[in-house]
């Protein structure tokens, strides 16, 4: 097949090359954002005189046939074409005639594609944060209903201290912020526009860069066309975000793994969202949590190969960078529909109230108010409160009970500084209510910060 780039050559190029060389089997993908960066071109050509009126109206609505055929299937995506770019140019000149082969002018494949693959990305930068919002949506719904479920909170997977459900759910709440936050700042740092770079130098034709990222939505115009043509930082920066995003997610499907087992049962999947085993009639498996613990595996190992796609690279635009798509494109995919069933699997999951406050009775979780109560009514330095009140589990443990049911003669038998008084400071309701400092587990601290995180989601009520 003759390639447009073949003037140069003698020998047709081998159908091996042809394989190895092409990105169009997968840089289709991309054919909303190269249609419309080749239309703002055409334009801004038109108003420099670059370009005729007339030659600029056929060039859109040439492409306005493309992207019809592009979208109904009917396009033939062959892989002589190489890549997306030279395939819609193509039928663009076949439709349309002369004019098409002048759309090309000023402009190189190096910041066509920067251009399209930014586009793209910063898209789903967008997409990817309004799908977060929903999930945390989700996740401040459930936390409205459970500020006062308690449930053993922990630090190295041993019981530590009762905390309440909504704050343990609007944890993550607080990571998917942070995570809406990073997609924003990528996308805000990075709507600077490519195109009008050409190759790597910039060109001698009159153009106008300014027309050009306005009319495409950018805030500015790129500095330096040299830097642009091989800057992919963008397309690391939703890796990175991917990556990080996808890491928040694992610690939740792992915590809803472990719940939904028999040694915890705080909650349980829906049937809609488990899976059965081909050979054990009993058992649902939570296959979803687990895949969504997997595919953070892939989402970090695209990053690491663009990483290493990128390091070393010389100037300007080198082919290795073709390499940037499949990637991003993977891990795109993956965040998407991770985001989508995870939010589907909370809004179905059964919530075990009772599991949970039957586990809040193992593991002398209300310790620590013990110990605080020796400090702030016995005038106890903590150190010793400490001590006493190792002294008192120990106790609790010889007696088969936990510390929250032990009798007041126990403890006043250990240390009679230790008066009736003390009772309440042993319930587990109480323990979790206690914590009242900012961003405690409190019930009242909670509710605020459902309150937070409401503001947070206003516009996506
Ligand atoms: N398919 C190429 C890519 O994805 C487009 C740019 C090619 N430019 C070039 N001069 N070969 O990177």
């Amino acid at each position: 097949m003759e390639k447009m780039w073949s003037g140069r050559f003698t020998q047709d190029a081998s159908t091996l090359l042809e394989k190895f060389n092409a990105s169009i089997m997968f840089d289709q993908k991309l054919y909303r954002e190269d249609i419309e960066g080749s239309i703002a071109h055409a334009k801004m050509l038109a108003h420099q005189g670059i370009l005729t009126d007339e030659e600029c109206s056929l060039i859109e609505s040439g492409m306005a046939q493309v992207l019809s055929e592009i979208e109904s299937g009917s396009f033939e995506w062959k892989i002589g074409d190489e890549d997306l770019h030279m395939a819609i140019e193509k039928r663009l000149t076949a439709i349309i005639g002369e004019a098409g082969k002048k759309l090309h002018t000023a402009r190189s494949r190096n910041d066509q594609v920067a251009l399209d693959f930014r586009r793209f990305v910063l898209r789903k930068n967008r997409e990817i944060t309004g799908q977060i919002k929903a999930l945390m949506g989700v996740i401040v719904d459930i936390a409205r209903d459970h500020t006062t479920t308690v449930l053993p909170g922990m630090t190295h997977l041993q019981h530590a201290q009762p905390i309440n459900f909504a704050f343990h759910l609007l944890a993550y709440a607080s990571m998917f912020k942070r995570d809406c936050e990073r997609f924003e700042s990528s996308a805000h740092r990075n709507n600077i526009s490519p195109i009008g770079c050409a190759a790597l130098a910039g060109t001698p034709h009159n153009i106008n860069r300014e027309m050009t990222a306005q009319s495409l939505g950018f805030d500015s115009v790129s500095i330096n066309c040299l830097d642009t043509v091989s800057d992919r930082d963008f397309a690391l920066e939703i890796l990175f975000n991917i990556s990080t995003l996808m890491m928040h997610i694992s610690r939740l499907a792992e915590e809803i793994i472990l719940w939904s087992s028999y040694e915890f049962r705080f909650v349980e999947l829906s049937d809609e969202y488990s899976t059965g085993s081909s050979i054990m009639p009993q058992k649902k498996n939570p296959d979803v949590p687990e895949l969504l613990r997997g595919k953070t595996g892939r989402v970090f190992g695209n990053l690491m190969g663009l990483l290493t796609v990128m390091k070393g690279l010389p100037l300007a635009y080198n082919k290795d960078t073709q390499e940037d798509k499949e990637g991003v494109f993977d891990s795109v995919e993956t965040a998407e529909i991770s985001l989508e069933i995870l939010r589907e699997a909370l809004k179905t999951m059964t919530i075990k109230p009772q599991n949970m406050a039957r586990a809040c009775k193992l593991g002398h979780l209300s310790a620590t108010d013990l110990a605080d109560y020796l400090v702030e009514h016995c005038g106890v330095p903590f150190r010793e409160a400490h001590h006493i009140t190792g002294r008192a589990v120990a106790r609790a443990e010889v007696l088969g009970i936990d510390l929250s049911d032990i009798a007041y003669t126990e403890l006043h038998a250990i240390d009679e500084r230790i008066k009736e008084d003390v009772m309440p400071f042993l319930a587990i309701e109480h323990s979790m209510n206690a914590r009242v400092s900012q961003g405690g587990t409190a019930e009242v601290r909670t509710l605020e910060q459902i309150i937070y995180f409401d503001h947070y989601l206003k516009d996506i009520k």
